[in-house]
């Protein structure tokens, strides 16, 4: 459940984000790390919080469709469609800026991604606050924070984080770029191409994991900057499970955590050892977990952390999939 703190506290990280701070609180997807959309100062303090590379835009949170019209410079019919519909929402949409949004925040492009997250907090401080650019919460590289422990883990003490419990999804939300032909998904999500295609009624683009590496390592830019980046990897390595693999039973051996989802006949029991998650197949869990095991595997020293293969691209696990790739480097 969410635990909320009393509004006096909540106006008061709210003044905090008024006056320049940067503040971590929970969102629906990850924790995000947020700072006033339209204070280039406290914008740069994100950046330097997390060691994040100057050319990876930000995504502004909003709390309304008006909101998001003052940081676009256009709401298409399509946009405002699919906002009516997802938001609020894990869907970043990615729309032509007006020229008064800080190219701090844009990276320098002539776009911006804006989402309104479905969460009390957010939306809250937004109210109170304005605006409020927000990367996920983690110094760069490391898995996105989906409990504000994993805030703390990063960045100890030095910004305030809002508690609120687990992360409902625990992955990143969908980014959709509305400003290229086909539309394309830069980043899946929970919100998937499928029910995105079904309310704008025309095809949608999937930009594959392995693509958005190409398109980093062949010298061209990127549609989205950040998906050139390694991500969400642990300091264990993290690789598929061999066909023939069975879970080592030994409870003593922590090497390598096991990551199992697929539901096994009865006859051939799991052993039943700390270094064994079975998900079966329940995917939504597994998502909310994936970044909790990941750090997890880190404090508990494994050396490496191995996933049992998805036979089929199963609409449901896109994101998951997408996610576990990144962190293996596929
Ligand atoms: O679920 C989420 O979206 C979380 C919560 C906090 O809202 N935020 C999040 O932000 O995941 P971040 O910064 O970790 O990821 C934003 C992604 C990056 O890959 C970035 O490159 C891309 O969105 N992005 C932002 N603005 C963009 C733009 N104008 N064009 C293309 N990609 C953009
Ligand atoms: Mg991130």
């Amino acid at each position: 459940m969410i635990e909320t703190k009393p509004d006096i506290s909540l106006s008061q990280y709210a003044e905090e984000i008024r006056l320049g701070k940067v503040v971590a609180f929970p969102t629906e997807t990850v924790y995000g790390l947020g700072a006033d959309a339209w204070n280039a100062d406290a914008v740069a303090r994100i950046f330097e919080l997390k060691g994040r590379p100057p050319d990876n835009p930000l995504i502004v949170h909003v709390n309304s469709i008006d909101m998001a019209g003052t940081l676009a410079a256009d709401i298409s019919e399509d946009a405002h469609r699919l906002m009516e519909r997802f938001w609020p929402g894990p869907l970043a949409l990615i729309l032509p800026k007006r020229p008064e949004v800080l190219d701090i925040v844009t990276a320098g492009l002539p776009t911006v991604a804006i989402r309104m997250p479905d969460h009390p907090i957010p939306l809250r401080l937004i109210e109170e606050a304005g605006p409020i650019a927000a990367p996920s919460a983690n110094t760069s590289g490391r898995p996105s924070p989906t409990r504000a422990e994993h805030v703390r883990q990063d960045f100890g003490s030095e910004i305030p984080v809002i508690e609120g419990g687990s992360c409902q999804y625990g992955l990143e939300s969908t980014v959709l770029d509305l400003s290229i032909r086909p539309y394309t998904i830069l980043r899946p999500g929970h919100i998937t191409q499928s029910e995105l295609e079904q309310e704008l009624r025309q095809p949608v683009r999937l930009i594959s994991t392995h693509s958005i590496k190409l398109t980093g390592m062949s010298g061209d830019t990127p549609r989205s900057p950040g998906m050139k980046y390694t991500h969400y990897a642990p300091d264990a390595r993290v690789r598929w499970m061999r066909p023939d693999e069975l879970p080592s039973p030994d409870p003593t051996t922590h090497g390598t955590l096991y990551l199992l989802h697929r539901i096994r006949p009865e006859d051939a029991p799991l052993p039943k050892t700390d270094n064994l998650i079975h998900y079966r197949e329940n995917y939504t869990e597994m998502g909310r977990d994936l970044y909790d095991r990941f750090r997890m595997a880190d404090l508990n020293r494994y050396s490496e952390i191995a996933i049992e293969p998805f036979s089929d691209s199963d609409e449901a696990v896109e994101a998951l999939l997408n996610r576990i790739r990144k962190a293996i480097g596929d």
